[in-house]
């Protein structure tokens, strides 16, 4: 949560600042600033705006978009707000009383309050009520105690209490940018650029200007000079970072043609799915290779845990992962795990599904699993995040970066990966499925990314039943086995971007309480395709139509029965069942664009959320 980007080179320092964070709004939009440096003047030039980055560029003058000298050096932030309302006052930068030291965070002092009323006893005047304030005021006082930049920093931090990511800029020393990292608020990225250096919450933020990084590890501090990056741990110790070459393209991290990046984020599933497959599955010798996997002993149990659309994949992969490899899993919201004291062996693996790599809750369940002996898998999708690098194990999700707030093709790619990782466990498992079981599992896999290019293609549908129900006020979605975790991920998906209250049940469970809720005015999305339950779905459609429900089916192409008694059906191409839930995402996806779109709703920075949440 919260986006920082800061830069120090000779193009003019505002607009990569501001074009950095526009690639990481997603992280935060209820206020934005910038501060740079003015070297006429020797003072900062702070812009802040409440709303959207849109609102802060407003307020920019044509002066910020030319360079001054050979460095020019600022820094943004787009606030997710924690400390404080969301007033301009509360918006970051934020300046020392002098003046003179100038500061954006991400995350949270816990002691703040204490630290604020020390400081403020010693005569320090506080001019907004956020938690970053505090930084900044301690760091000059440390400087003015006799403490040079860095170590005024490193008092600081070691004074803090909670998880941050904080960037400083000090007037006294306009060629350095400091930046720290303190727990799992957040990621720090530094972008070394030809002649240039950035930070960034995230890499999009700095990819158009370079895509070597290196990436702070918690209790790191980084001083950034042009041509001259240090890293020191907190106690002093110099580190020294292995520099990341991105594989992603600048463009990837743009909308292109499309009017939004949830819309792009969606039609890019083929590709995903593609990249995904490719390079890790052998079809002819039906062998699965992961590279970031080293095999070992199969584990006796895998706690699988996530958070929102990455705790329901962990759902679908647990079907997967049980049935391929024989190998049991429980699942849990990582933010339940470890407060339910969860009897975990060493011979368990803890697997943590998360895009951004950077979920507090995820991140501290996976530590949680760490403490207790078990090793640690992950599946990320943001390459050098935390839960990568802190991993025994982990597969990337390959889906290119993931703007848009609504999580779409992370929730395909790592339900993928985690059918690639159960036929994996199942080569390496004595009790797995038998080899024909696997040859097929792994065959079955080939025909995929063609399937979701069809179900890519249909598209009249969604538009028609957004102008029939865009102004209900409830839905239900409705699944059975492997489905119903895609019922849940419908109605995440409609409640976040349209607003519409939504909830997701398994199908067998709505005559238990839910079926109560049915009337006219209810629309209900069953998702009813030819599999194993298929049977017990069509009585559930014949149950909600019985009370007048409306019934909008996901059927399987072909199945003209649904027809009849369904009012809407969307079709989805025939699919292996085990794979179908990649191919039932896709209607729930597209399903809540339309609706959002026809709401006037802001499809992909949706309302109080964020795209990382990087606090508990
Ligand atoms: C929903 C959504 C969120 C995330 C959740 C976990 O569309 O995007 O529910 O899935 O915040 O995020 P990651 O996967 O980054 O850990």
């Amino acid at each position: 949560m919260c986006g920082i980007v800061g830069y120090i080179g000779p193009q003019a320092a505002v607009p990569v600042v501001i074009s950095g964070l526009r690639k990481l709004e997603y992280r935060g939009y209820d206020s934005a600033g910038i501060a740079k440096i003015n070297p006429d003047s020797g003072t900062f030039e702070i812009e802040r705006a409440v709303g959207k980055l849109i609102n802060l560029e407003r307020k920019l003058s044509d002066a910020d978009h030319t360079p001054h000298q050979r460095l020019n050096i600022a820094m943004g932030h787009t606030r997710w707000a924690t400390h404080g309302s969301v007033t301009e006052r509360n918006a970051h930068p934020h300046v020392s009383m002098s003046g003179r030291i100038a500061i954006v965070q991400n995350g949270i002092v816990e002691n703040f309050l204490e630290l604020k009323h020390e400081l403020q006893a010693e005569g320090v005047v506080f001019t907004s009520e956020t938690d970053t304030e505090v930084i900044v005021q301690l760091v000059e006082k440390f400087i003015h105690g006799g403490c040079d930049f860095e170590k005024a920093v490193h008092m600081t931090l070691a004074q803090l209490r909670g998880s941050s990511a904080v960037v400083l800029l000090n007037l006294a020393e306009p060629g350095t940018m400091i930046a720290a990292r303190l727990g799992n608020a957040g990621g720090v990225v530094v972008g070394l650029g030809d002649g240039e250096v950035l930070v960034a919450s995230d890499v999009p933020g700095v990819l158009e200007c370079t895509r070597k990084v290196i990436f702070l590890d918690s209790h790191e501090v980084v001083v950034a000079k042009v041509g001259d990056v240090k890293v020191r741990r907190l106690n002093g110790d110099r580190v020294q970072k292995e520099v990341h070459t991105i594989a992603w393209d600048p463009v990837a991290a743009e909308k292109g043609e499309y009017r939004h990046f949830m819309q792009k984020e969606i039609f890019e599933q083929a590709r995903a799915i593609t990249d995904t497959i490719r390079g890790r599955v052998d079809f002819e010798q039906g062998i699965v290779t992961l590279e970031g996997m080293k095999p070992g002993p199969t584990p006796r149990k895998i706690f699988s845990i996530g958070m929102g659309t990455s705790s329901i994949s962990t759902m679908i992969g647990k079907f997967m992962i049980e049935n391929l490899a024989r190998v049991p899993v429980e699942v849990d919201y990582a933010s339940e795990f470890r407060y339910r004291d969860p009897l975990i062996t060493p011979n368990d693996v803890v697997l943590g599904i998360t895009q951004s790599g950077e979920t507090a809750d995820t991140l501290a369940a996976m530590q949680e699993g760490r403490e207790k002996g078990a090793k640690i898998w992950a599946i990320v999708n943001a390459i050098g995040s935390q839960a990568q690098r802190v991993a025994d194990g982990n597969i990337t999700m390959r889906s290119g970066p993931e703007i848009s707030v609504a999580s779409t093709k992370a929730f395909t790619t790592s339900v993928v990966d985690q059918y690639l990782l159960a036929c994996w466990l199942a080569q390496q498992n004595a009790n797995g499925s038998t080899a024909e079981a696997q040859h097929l599992a792994i065959s079955d896999l080939m025909h995929l990314p063609g399937l979701v290019s069809i179900m890519l293609e249909k598209n009249n549908i969604y538009d028609e039943l957004a102008n029939i129900f865009h102004t209900r006020e409830h839905f239900l979605f409705l699944g059975r086995g492997i489905n119903y975790p895609v019922a849940l991920e419908g109605a995440l998906k409609m409640k976040e971007i349209s607003y519409i209250h939504a909830e997701g049940y398994p199908a067998g469970e709505m005559k238990h309480g839910p079926i109560a809720l049915i009337d006219e005015n209810m629309p209900v999305v069953c998702i009813c395709v030819r599999d194993n339950v298929y049977e017990k779905m069509v009585s559930q459609i014949e149950q909600v139509r019985a009370r007048h429900g409306t019934v909008i089916a996901i059927a399987t192409e072909g199945d003209t029965d649904i027809s009849k008694k369904a009012d809407h059906v969307i079709y989805v191409p025939e699919a292996p069942a085990m794979l179908s839930p990649v191919l039932t995402a896709i209607p729930m996806q597209r399903l809540a664009y339309h609706m959002a779109l026809r709401r006037g709703c802001d499809v992909d920075q949706p309302r109080n959320l964020a795209k990382s949440v990087t606090v508990e």
